[in-house]
């Protein structure tokens, strides 16, 4: 394969300012995990550990096996919202190995309000459930929590996607033999009692774990009945009584260990295989991404710079090198795992939308996954480029993405404008992992497009009345707009809503990308489909 070769220079002024900025994103970003993987207020944290229960992510360790990854997903979610009441929206998930196999982690923190449902938790829940059926991991639910959120009822409780949704995807999941399995080590109140109940296999903790349909204080307003929490729907209850557990811990640590237990019986079923070499490091210093990131999006990024710093032995065999140059394809490694790379190196024609189709077709028949590397401001506009089509051109590519048997993973490095978003594998594309670097910037169009679009409108509907538009008018209706677009457009703006499954290191996105493919292969690749395509 040839060897990607580099024009980077790391003692120019320009990496290094590059650089500088990158590693001060990368301060900001790390204070902001350290904050909210602390959990929930000190006081509530005290308390938790003084009833002898473990914080959420202690117990996470205790469940993986010793010194493996936990690759966390959107430990951001919820930031800036909600005066960050709820940090990691109260619910900590990931993908993590026990005994060896890959299972999706889906774990209540109780130190934030009592591990309560806001919208943003839902969203993690299911999106959890979403990777572990397209990817066939079992489900594991520490659960320690107070249902919905009372206040917030209107935004969790009636919706598809809200706090239903969750059993039902139980139900479905359990349906494909994809193994549920509960630990109650708290509180599982109202429709959280679902939660075990519906589980395949549940284990609750003594003197500590509750599952009931209404707390004591709900019994008494409603038949008068005085019972404590443990007497209503306690261990010794549920485990010797009614059944809605299977085992019975001592504490959290026992729990936990039966949950690995119980993995010792589950076996994984018919994974993909996928050639693997011998793993080499690129060629170049994958810290050397953080000189190459620009201060804005204005400034192109050369994408085989990127390509050469993240695939083993930085070897890229390129596909149509010299046709539709604005988008790159090629075949390549990563950690020894054979991938199609499709990378932006500048906008959408009507070639790169052609390309593009063409290298997911090929990646789709020889069952290789495909990393996107977005940074993309959009399809080429314009009267030659409508004539020619582009809007038929982009759509192909659209369905190859939207049709892939392969599994996609998608990485946005810079910009996420326009159409470019979809035929570049977007959230609304299912990739099977999304992650931004803290650089990236997501919206519908640059903020001075929509400014500029907004106020030729007016400019237009005044013309039309025989008016005019005065500078300052103008500046009246450009200037919100480009203050929203720059707020919303932000990488925390899009983690805090589950636009993204998390805002990584640039220097991780080689592991992550590994960690992410290994996942996908508990699931086979169906045989390869496609749509209709407009000629
Ligand atoms: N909705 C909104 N807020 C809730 C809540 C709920 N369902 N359950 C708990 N909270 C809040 C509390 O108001 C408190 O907030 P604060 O820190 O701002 O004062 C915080 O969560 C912690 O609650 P607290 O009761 O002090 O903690 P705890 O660990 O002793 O008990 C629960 C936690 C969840 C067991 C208990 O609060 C409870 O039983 N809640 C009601 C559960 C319920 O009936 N849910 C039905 C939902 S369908």
């Amino acid at each position: 394969m040839k060897i990607l070769t580099t024009r980077l220079n790391a003692a120019s002024e320009e990496f290094l300012l590059r650089k500088r900025r990158t590693l001060s994103l990368l301060k900001e970003l790390r204070s902001h995990l350290f904050t909210a993987t602390q959990g929930g207020p000190e006081q509530a944290r005290e308390k938790h550990l003084v009833r002898g229960k473990l914080l959420v992510r202690d117990r996470i360790n205790l469940l993986l096996d010793a010194n493996t990854p936990f690759l966390e997903l959107s430990p951001l979610a919820a930031f800036g919202q909600y005066e960050d009441q709820f940090p990691s929206a109260g619910i900590v998930t990931g993908i993590g190995l026990i005994h060896g196999k890959e299972v999706m982690i889906v774990a209540n923190d109780a130190t934030v309000k009592g591990g309560t449902y806001i919208r943003e938790t839902i969203k993690k829940h299911l999106r959890a459930q979403q990777i572990a059926l397209q990817n066939r991991l079992a489900c594991v639910y520490l659960v320690d929590s107070g249902g919905v959120f009372l206040p917030n009822q209107a935004e969790v409780f009636p919706d598809r996607d809200d706090f239903g949704r969750i059993f039902y995807n139980q139900a479905r999941l359990s349906a494909e033999s994809i193994p549920q399995v509960s630990v109650v080590m708290g509180s599982c109140t109202a429709g959280g009692a679902y939660v075990p109940a519906m589980s395949d296999e549940t284990i609750i903790v003594r003197d500590q774990g509750t599952i009931f349909l209404g707390g004591p204080p709900l019994v008494k307003a409603a038949t008068g009945e005085e019972v404590t929490a443990e007497e209503l729907g306690g261990g010794m209850v549920h485990a010797g009584i009614s059944g809605v557990a299977d085992h019975l811990a001592d504490n959290d640590q026992d729990a936990l260990q039966k949950c690995r237990d119980i993995f010792e019986t589950i076996q994984v079923q018919d994974r993909q295989p996928l050639e693997r070499t011998a793993v080499k490091d690129p060629l170049y210093d994958i810290e050397e991404l953080y000189g190459l990131i620009p201060e804005t999006l204005k400034a192109p990024i050369d994408i085989r710079e990127i390509i050469a710093r993240l695939v083993d032995g930085s070897e890229f065999s390129e596909f149509k090198e010299n046709y539709g140059t604005s988008l790159v394809t090629g075949f390549a490694r990563i950690m020894g795992y054979p991938v199609g790379i499709i990378g932006n190196n500048g906008i959408l024609f009507s070639e790169s939308s052609l390309k593009g189709t063409h290298f997911i077709e090929l990646c789709n028949h020889r069952g290789f996954p495909i990393v996107f590397l977005q940074n993309i401001s959009g399809f080429m506009v314009g009267k030659k480029y409508e004539h020619g089509g582009i809007a038929k051109d982009g759509a192909k590519m659209v369905h190859a993405v939207s049709n892939t048997r392969v599994p996609r993973f998608t990485i946005i490095i810079g910009g996420s404008f326009g159409a470019g978003n979809y035929a570049m594998s977007g959230r609304a594309y299912d990739p099977h992992l999304l992650f931004m670097w803290p650089n990236a910037k997501i919206s519908v169009m640059g903020g001075e497009q929509a400014a500029d679009v907004l106020a030729a409108i007016k400019e237009e509907q005044l013309q039309a009345a025989g008016k005019a538009l005065t500078g300052k008018e103008r500046d009246h209706i450009r200037r919100p707009i480009l203050e929203k677009y720059e707020k919303e457009g932000s990488a925390y703006y899009s983690t805090s809503r589950l636009w993204d499954d998390g805002i990584i290191d640039p220097a991780d996105t080689r592991r992550i990308l590994a960690l992410s493919i290994s996942m996908s292969l508990n699931r086979k690749f169906t045989q390869p489909r496609s749509g209709i395509y407009r000629m």
